[in-house]
């Protein structure tokens, strides 16, 4: 079997277009554009690339962004009186700081002092209990990307043993709730996971999210599954592979077994924006109730 390529860029575009319609309708009833406020801490490039990407796309689906980019040096203290400020400011609906933040900042911390109803990464403890208890909240954006193209293939995966590999609080663990929720059977691996190869090869639905270059071979797909590979690997920029950009999964062996399976990049990446914007728009809406 040759596996589809499932397209997270054009379904991210279709995500954000859709949107862009809702907000200007909301924009409309509310007589203002809903706002996204972003915080960067220090100069990480990668995080640079992802705060100016996160802006522009922002503005392009009409609503409002604003980018507070502080030194390195910013103490604890001056982070949290800005995110102060950010929950009680009206135009502000969506708080989003940018991970990783230097080492003397607690990051657990920063994220509890956020507004849950304004906490649009899904990460605050309330939220992350909500999603675990199947209340409305406001749901993590990667895994939520990752349904989206779960769906795009197979709409109601009722009854799919899905395994997650990786039980991170940004991805492994709210992914696996998610599934749950759309009454998959659900497996959560991890790195101290006994016979890896095996556990996956009883997936219908296998997502990675590990962090290890393509640790997922061919042969521990099952024929027809599907295969979602959250992983952002950048191999060694000396040696034959250049530098290039890899997922969890060795695509080239996978795609000859799965049914389905995303890309790196252009799979699950595209779509984490988007479903940023998403819950943005949700938490303009009132979300709890
Ligand atoms: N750093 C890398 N990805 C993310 C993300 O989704 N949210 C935040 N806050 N920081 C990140």
């Amino acid at each position: 079997m040759q596996a589809s390529t499932i397209d997270g860029k054009a379904i991210a575009d279709k995500v954000r277009a859709e949107l862009a319609i809702d907000v200007a309708q909301w924009a409309a009833h509310a007589g203002r554009r809903p706002g996204l406020a972003v915080v960067l801490v220090g100069n990480d490039p990668a995080s640079e690339v992802y705060v100016g990407s996160k802006a522009r796309q922002t503005v392009a689906v009409g609503m409002r962004s604003f980018e507070h980019r502080l030194p390195a040096e910013t103490s604890q203290t001056e982070l949290l009186a800005l995110i102060a400020r950010l929950n009680a400011d009206d135009t502000v609906d969506g708080i989003l700081v940018q991970l990783p933040l230097p080492v003397h900042i607690r990051s657990d911390l920063v994220i509890r002092a956020i507004d849950p109803a304004k906490d649009v990464d899904g990460f605050h403890p309330e939220n992350a209990g909500r999603l675990t208890s199947g209340l409305t909240g406001l749901v993590p954006c990667t895994p939520l990307g990752c349904m989206l193209l779960l769906r795009s293939v197979e709409p109601t995966p009722v009854g799919l043993h899905a395994v997650v590999i990786g039980r991170s609080n940004i991805v492994g663990r709210p992914i696996a709730q998610l599934l749950l929720q759309a009454d998959c059977t659900v497996t959560t691996a991890h790195s101290r996971s006994r016979e890896l190869p095996e556990l996956c090869r009883m997936a219908d639905i296998l997502i990675a999210a590990v962090g290890r270059p393509e640790l997922v071979r061919g042969d521990w797909i099952k024929p027809g599954a599907i295969v979602i590979d959250v992983g952002i690997n950048r191999l060694p920029a000396a040696g034959a592979a250049k530098g290039r950009l890899v997922g969890d999964v060795a695509f080239a062996e996978a795609v000859a077994v799965a049914r389905a399976i995303t890309p790196v990049p252009g799979g699950v990446g595209p779509m984490t924006i988007a479903c940023l914007l998403h819950n943005t728009l949700q938490a303009a809406r009132p979300v709890y109730g």
